[in-house]
């Protein structure tokens, strides 16, 4: 793993598989500032670029998350490295709470969420995330449940429509469904191939753009095989229970679909103005804000950054610090103003 940052995670000769460039990582570890005896939960773990970068930056301690048994795998040398520093936990970042309780440990200093897929998972074509390389219609970031070819088998066409429309925001979503179901009627839909060209075949190309017309649909597909909006849903609400007062969520998210709510949630849980102050009005919900904002816009990726890693080029963090009131829990009232 070459994090090509200012920030470079230490290897010291054990060999961790290459493949995924830490995104904003020096903002990230800027956002959890780790202090020695801390502990951070790396919800994401995925190549280990963040988790190794906290690591090195105090005398603490990551509970790294991933869903993914390879990711788990990939980061097992690193314990040759940091020892009891570094628990691999398998899991997902939606029972957080669970899980960082099930370690004994009731409350942390840092949480971040790095969203999404990691290179490793859209570089292997058995893995069947991406349109670029053929192979089995899988997508499933756990290797187990339902698959993306089970839902793109079996889904009514207007399920498949919403799922296109909503969660890959395609104009042509209808569209897409429909040829989804009329190819299937002929033939099992088994590979990325089949479907790329599917889409393909009643998507027109981007006269502005170089974007594959499958890209949309794609992404569609595996949000919802990974409920992935669920997800981050449950992490959000799980980070503000496990966060010990100043503690800090640091999220990158990498579209406007996972952006949206990460905004939506620590606006309103600020109480709407950011500051989470006890001597401002209590949030809409009537509630002391749970969260107050140390930087009230996103932040982006330098030119620097997005040059070396053109990946980094839409990611966008947010960066919340716990108050000392109670979570508000799972309520959804105000979240999605
Ligand atoms: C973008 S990569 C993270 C890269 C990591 N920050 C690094 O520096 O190498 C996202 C990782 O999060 C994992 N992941 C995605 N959603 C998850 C979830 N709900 N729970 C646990 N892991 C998840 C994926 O399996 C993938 O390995």
């Amino acid at each position: 793993m070459a994090a090509r940052s200012s920030r470079q995670p230490s290897n010291s000769g054990v060999s961790v598989t290459p493949g995924h460039i830490p995104v904003l990582l020096n903002e990230v570890i800027d956002a959890l500032n780790p202090r020695d005896g801390g502990i951070y939960v790396d919800g994401t773990l995925g190549g280990g670029g963040y988790a190794r970068a906290i690591l090195d930056a105090a005398d603490c301690t990551v509970l790294g998350i991933d869903r993914d048994p390879d990711a788990i795998a990939r980061n097992e040398p690193l314990l040759e490295i940091y020892g009891a520093r570094l628990r691999l936990v398998p899991g997902r970042f939606g029972d957080m709470d669970t899980l960082v309780r099930g370690l004994g440990i009731d409350a942390v200093d840092g949480v971040t969420l790095d969203l999404g897929v990691s290179s490793p998972q859209i570089d292997v074509a058995e893995r069947g995330f991406s349109f670029a390389k053929d192979g089995p219609l899988d997508m499933r970031m756990e290797q187990s449940g339902e698959s993306a070819a089970d839902v793109v088998n079996t889904a009514s066409e207007s399920d498949l429509a919403h799922i296109v429309r909503t969660l890959g925001e395609e104009r042509h979503a209808r569209r897409v469904a429909r040829a989804i179901v009329q190819a299937r009627t002929e033939i099992e839909i088994k590979t990325t191939e089949q479907l790329a060209n599917i889409v393909r075949g009643v998507v027109p190309k981007s006269r502005k753009t170089n974007v594959d017309p499958a890209t949309r649909t794609f992404q569609a597909i595996r949000i919802h095989v990974n409920d992935e909006i669920g997800e981050l849903e449950r992490g959000l609400v799980g980070a503000e229970q496990i966060l010990r007062p100043d503690g800090r969520l640091a999220v990158v998210a990498f579209h406007s679909l996972e952006d949206r709510p990460v905004k939506a949630f620590l606006r309103t849980r600020s109480g709407g103005d950011g500051r989470g102050s006890r001597h401002m009005p209590d949030a809409p919900a009537g509630r002391p804000p749970a969260w107050r904002l140390p930087t009230r816009r996103a932040i982006t990726p330098s030119d620097g950054e997005t040059s070396i890693n053109p990946r980094s080029r839409s990611a966008r963090m947010r960066v919340g610090e716990r108050t000392e009131a109670p979570s508000w829990g799972t309520t959804k009232e105000g979240d999605d103003e």
